[in-house]
């Protein structure tokens, strides 16, 4: 029988289960829940794609798929916003500066942000909660080149006002000619003057051509469905709306099959999608 030194592999180069390591520059509260946390990663700094995601690693902790948050313009710092909602997410959110974390990726598709400036067209961004993080590398991809797309329309809902993200971005982001920002919550609370509501209610607050405009949304899986559905009552084709999908991923590279639904690997044929070839997927619950 083969010794243990025997059968086991040497990691090679490039080996896509190997992270990298990589230290906390910064820690940001954004929530009571939720922080972003910047690494350095001037060595390795791999290109990513808005939309795609790295697995992180916590020393004796796990690891989970977190979505990049950041610019790709700047992959020497990597940027994640983490809610902590469970035995990975919850400590890795005290992490800080120093701190090292295993990073692996970039992994998954990317939202079709090089289609939108190809054809110049309008963006409609809608995102609900922690699902601002994967739109928010779209947001900075299309200020940096904003010759290149239409109009930028960012709907965006939270449960209250203080689960909102990046607040002082979105208050800057609505400054810039042709760019819209509208804001809703679930619940008030004393010093909103915001409206309250679902955030398919801000669809109706907004002008858009829906056959100059591409439509990405990311957050819970019940506001993407009926993103969808209101997209589609405006007029809005479904060839032109996609959507991240969020499922429990342990490889994030095909071979587990933990994501797998029917033929379709969220890992690496998402997590964004289009939407009409994501349909016979929403609502479909984890194994
Ligand atoms: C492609 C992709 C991108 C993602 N991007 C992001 C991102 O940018 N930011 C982000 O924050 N998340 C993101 N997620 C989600 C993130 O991966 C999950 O939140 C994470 O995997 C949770 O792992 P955990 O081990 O911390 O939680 P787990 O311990 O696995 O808990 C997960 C859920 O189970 C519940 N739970 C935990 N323990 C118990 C218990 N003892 N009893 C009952 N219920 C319990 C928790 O409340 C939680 O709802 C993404 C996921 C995917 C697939
Ligand atoms: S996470 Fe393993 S197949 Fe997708």
């Amino acid at each position: 029988m083969a010794s243990g030194s025997e059968t086991s592999q040497p990691i090679q180069a490039g080996d896509p289960m190997m992270p990298r390591f990589l230290r906390v520059r910064r820690a940001l509260k954004e929530t009571h829940d939720t922080s972003t946390l910047e690494f350095d990663d001037s060595n390795a700094a791999p290109h990513f794609a808005p939309g795609q995601f790295n697995m992180l690693y916590l020393f004796g902790a796990g690891e989970v798929a977190i979505s990049i948050s950041g610019s790709p313009a700047r992959p020497e710092t990597l940027v994640h916003t983490i809610r902590g909602v469970g035995s990975v997410t919850a400590p890795m959110l005290r992490s800080r500066r120093g701190d090292v974390v295993g990073v692996r990726g970039p992994y998954g598709s990317a939202w079709p942000l090089e289609e939108a400036a190809r054809t110049g067209c309008d963006l409609l961004l809608l995102a609900g909660g922690i699902g601002l993080a994967p739109i928010r590398p779209v947001v900075y991809e299309v200020l940096r080149r904003r010759r290149k797309f239409g109009n930028l329309i960012i709907l965006y809902g939270a449960r209250t006002p203080a689960d909102m993200l990046y607040r002082k971005e979105l208050a800057q982001w609505r400054t810039h000619p042709g760019v819209t920002v509208k804001l809703i919550v679930d619940r008030a609370a004393a010093g909103w003057s915001g409206r309250v509501g679902v955030i398919t209610d801000l669809l109706g607050a907004v002008q858009f051509d829906p056959a100059e405009t591409i439509a990405m949304a990311c957050g819970p899986e019940v506001m993407m469905r009926f993103s969808y559905h209101g997209l589609l009552r405006r007029g809005v084709a479904a060839e032109r709306v996609y959507m991240s999908m969020e499922r429990n991923m342990k490889c994030a590279v095909g071979f587990c099959g933990h994501c797998q639904f029917s033929p379709v690997f969220i890992c690496k044929d998402g997590p964004v999608f289009r939407a009409d070839r994501l349909e016979p997927l929403l609502g479909v619950r984890e194994l």
